[in-house]
């Protein structure tokens, strides 16, 4: 510890090395290590622009571009020795590169720092995880609309406060979630909006002395312009909380489909069966098959949600330009993007996995009276009453099929009679659930026709969309 052996990418003004606590709270490189490639690329951009703009000689950017694709092959490769005592990924692929080509690897540094250089990095890691995801939501959204289409006709009951409220179809059920997860994907791509601007050339905080081209750099990696303001460039990381907020609520619709499914598989429900393929079995009681994946998918969003909580915390309150707090958003991050991969990946294959039970579906939609709103409406139709009152007639008549243990359509005309005099035989048309669902006509309402045609609409737009990598 108190051998002379500092730092020798900082070292100047040190004589001892940092204590060895001191060298784990630092250092980076055990997670960091996984935006190597973008830490090359931003490297190269630089380094580009460098030579364009005169800054350092042809000869040096093409060793440094030599280098820099020899240390990304050792990368690739599995070869490249990672140093904790260099901190960071930057810090151990320039050193990696002053090893292969020497002094030119002293200049790739010029008017930039490692503050500009970790938001670069970041920024074009995040942006290509919000790729990924777009393109699996997308498929996750096929997989969705397809089964939606092929099950517009399956009644199921609609829930309420999970009581049974009114028949709807499975197919209508699911385009419920293709709108969400549509709107999940609106949301990362806003995210990726405000994302998409470069902050390299803002060095440590206050903008360089060198005549350096940002827009040249911005170009090369594909952002959209240049940050405007050079403290902000390096003291900001909205777009990895707005990144994780967008991903937070994607989780959220994750976990609510995966409480469903988790419902739906037990016997007491029996809507659904999963296979072998998503589902396990215990060690000691021989019958049981477990969603255990629709249970991991339905708990991923505490560790999500934890992950932009922890990094609220982090950010508040910090002063500009950088701190190295802000070294601690990339674990958290990290997980939670990994994690809500695992998740739309694991619950798209469900999706194609599960197997509706119509019978049982069909049976439940009929639960609970289910269709004492369309008694209520046929009151309002054809008796011309103000719906406050049809609503109280039929409560009085779901009491009496209650009294009588029987369902609002078993119940004889007589019985209802004696609540509203002019109920009529036609009554009976819509007390069944398929009657119930195909009345619901509305735009956006559970009717099959409709939920065909919005099914079949949806797998159109998303035909010309993205597929997952
Ligand atoms: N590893 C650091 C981080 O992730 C890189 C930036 C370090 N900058 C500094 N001035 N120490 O934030």
């Amino acid at each position: 510890m108190t051998e002379k052996t500092s730092n020798t990418m900082w070292g100047g003004r040190f004589e001892m090395s940092p204590s060895e606590i001191m060298e784990e709270i630092n250092a980076s490189i055990d997670f960091d290590k996984r935006m190597a490639r973008e830490d090359i690329a931003g490297s190269k951009a630089h380094a580009s622009m460098l030579a364009a703009a005169g800054i350092i000689t042809k000869d040096d950017k093409q060793a440094i571009d030599k280098g820099l694709d020899q240390v990304l092959g050792e990368i690739e490769a599995g070869e490249f020795e990672y140093s904790r005592a260099l901190e960071d990924v930057h810090m151990n692929v320039e050193a990696r590169l002053k090893e292969l080509i020497g002094e030119p690897a002293g200049r790739l540094h010029t008017g930039r720092s490692r503050n500009d250089q970790v938001a670069t990095d970041f920024r074009l890691y995040v942006r290509g995880q919000i790729e990924k995801f777009d393109a699996a939501l997308a498929s996750l959204q096929r997989s969705l609309a397809q089964k939606a289409k092929e099950n517009a006709a399956t009644v199921m009951p609609g829930f309420t406060h999970l009581q049974p409220a009114q028949p709807v179809t499975f197919g209508h059920h699911l385009l419920a979630y293709v709108e969400m997860f549509g709107r999940d994907r609106g949301r990362f791509q806003d995210a990726r909006k405000r994302l998409n601007e470069c902050p390299l050339g803002a060095a440590a905080l206050a903008g360089t002395s060198f005549p350096i081209d940002r827009e040249k750099t911005a170009a090369a990696l594909g952002f959209d312009r240049p940050t405007r303001n050079s403290l902000d460039s390096v003291s900001d990381r909205d777009f990895v909380l707005e990144t994780l907020a967008a991903a937070t609520i994607c989780a959220v619709h994750l976990s609510r489909f995966s409480e469903e499914i988790v419902l739906w598989v037990t016997p007491q429900f029996g809507f659904l069966k999963l296979s072998d393929r998503f589902t396990t079995g215990s060690s000691i009681m021989p019958q049981k098959r477990n969603p255990d994946a629709a249970e991991l998918c339905r708990a991923k969003v505490g560790r999500i949600a934890g992950a932009l909580q922890s990094l609220v915390l982090v950010m508040k309150g910090l002063p500009l330009a950088y701190s190295k707090d802000m070294q601690e958003d990339k674990e958290v991050a990290f997980d939670a993007l990994d994690s809500l991969r695992v998740a739309v990946s694991a619950m798209a294959g469900m999706v194609e996995d599960m197997q509706p039970v119509p019978e049982n579906m069909r049976l439940a939609a009929g639960y609970g009276y289910s269709t004492a709103t369309d008694l209520a409406d046929w009151l309002v139709r054809e008796l011309k009453m103000p719906f406050r009152d049809a609503h109280h007639v039929t409560g009085s008549i779901v009491a009496l099929a209650e009294k009588n243990a029987c369902d609002l359509g078993d119940l004889p005309l007589d019985a209802m009679q004696s609540v509203e005099a002019r109920i009529t035989q036609a009554v009976f048309g819509v007390l069944s659930v398929e009657n119930s669902v195909a009345s619901r006509t509305s735009y956006g309402g559970t009717a099959p026709h409709n939920v065909e045609k919005m099914a079949g609409d949806w797998l159109t737009r998303l035909e010309s969309e993205p597929q997952a990598g």
